[in-house]
């Protein structure tokens, strides 16, 4: 069977870094209760004329040179982002115009925070079904742009930043011990949609918005919805927390991980976490945390890698990836 295999992966951050002292002096808030509740120490903010193109631009060039692939073999781009540069055309055809590639296919997509496994499963899909050869997964945002920054209870929690992965579409065995992406799972229930949500959009104020969530609820239901798509992706796999490498969750909030772990007893020295230095940036927070865990050394070929992910909608998913 086809296994759609990852080539590479890379990310990238932008320059500024917003500490939490910083914005101590802007809302009411202090360092002790960021860390203490969220776990976040810092997080990146893009420039003036910065835009999530801009970030996607360089993570998917990251990726590319970690890969060792030149652009032009690429036929699909599939981008996850809830903060665009603009409504239309997809951010997707910036990179994939800025990458030089005029065939092929390259789009956005959006499911908020689990965009990234969204993305990676829908590249999948169509690596699967013979659509395309190689694809680049990213995740984008410049979510600074669309926080309400006189709001303590959601301008501390996000930043900036993009990363990527680079699929290949290889011939497997169909076991588990096959590189590639291994299983899938998605979850959308829209009952949740006005527990985190941006209140502007095209069609309903031709505004842009601004971000809002009922943080409390959202937490409420994070660490069951993450553990069901996980169960299901080891039911599916015969996987476990025992038999897998690395744990690498969405980046929202450390006590959320952290429970989610706890829960599913995976080791702690599994879990690769970056949201001390990078905050929530939504679709970005798993490939920029792959990223990190690669370029350390941690993530090295044959490893059996746990992503998962919630958000906005509510949407979840999980994705089991032997590297
Ligand atoms: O990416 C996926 C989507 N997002 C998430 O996963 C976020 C999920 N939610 C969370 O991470 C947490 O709910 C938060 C970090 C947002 C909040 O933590 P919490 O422990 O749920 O706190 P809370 O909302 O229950 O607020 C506790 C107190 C409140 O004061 P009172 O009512 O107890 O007097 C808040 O007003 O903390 C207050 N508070 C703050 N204090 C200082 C809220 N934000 C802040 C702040 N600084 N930034």
């Amino acid at each position: 069977m086809i296994r759609s295999v990852v080539l590479g992966c890379g990310s990238y951050l932008p320059e500024r870094i917003l500490t939490n002292s910083e914005l101590a002096k802007k809302v009411d808030t202090s360092d002790e209760w960021i860390v203490q509740r969220t776990g976040i120490q810092q997080r990146h903010i893009a420039g003036e004329g910065e835009f999530t193109s801009h970030l996607a631009i360089k993570a998917a060039k990251a990726a590319l040179a970690n890969a060792g692939i030149d652009a032009q073999s690429i036929d699909l781009i599939v981008l996850a982002t809830s903060t665009p540069d603009q409504t239309f055309p997809a951010t997707a055809v910036a990179v994939q115009n800025a990458l030089g590639i005029t065939h092929g296919a390259a789009f956005d997509l959006q499911a908020v925070c689990s965009g990234f496994i969204f993305a990676m499963t829908t590249a999948d899909s169509l690596l699967r079904t013979g659509a395309g050869k190689r694809a680049l997964v990213i995740g984008a945002e410049t979510f600074s742009r669309i926080l309400d920054w006189t709001d303590r209870g959601t301008c501390v929690l996000f930043g900036d930043g993009a990363g990527a992965v680079v699929l290949e579409a290889q011939e497997g065995a169909g076991t588990t011990a096959d590189r590639g992406v291994l299983t899938t799972h998605l979850r959308s229930d829209g009952r949740h949609k006005e527990k985190l949500y941006v209140d502007g959009g095209p069609s309903s104020t031709q505004t842009v918005g601004y971000l809002r969530m009922e943080g409390r609820e959202v937490f409420k239901h994070a660490v069951g919805m993450i553990t069901d798509v996980i169960v299901d992706a080891f039911a599916a796999t015969g996987a476990s927390a025992e038999t897998i490498d690395w744990f690498v969750p969405h980046q929202a909030n450390k006590r959320i991980i952290d429970a989610s772990a706890q829960k599913l007893h995976i080791a702690p020295q599994k879990v690769v976490l970056t949201v001390d230095r990078h905050g929530n940036t939504s679709a970005a927070s798993i490939p920029l945390a792959l990223s990190v865990a690669v370029n350390d050394g941690r993530i090295k070929k044959g490893d059996l890698v746990l992503l998962e992910a919630m958000g906005g909608g509510f949407t979840w998913g999980s994705a089991l990836v032997r590297w």
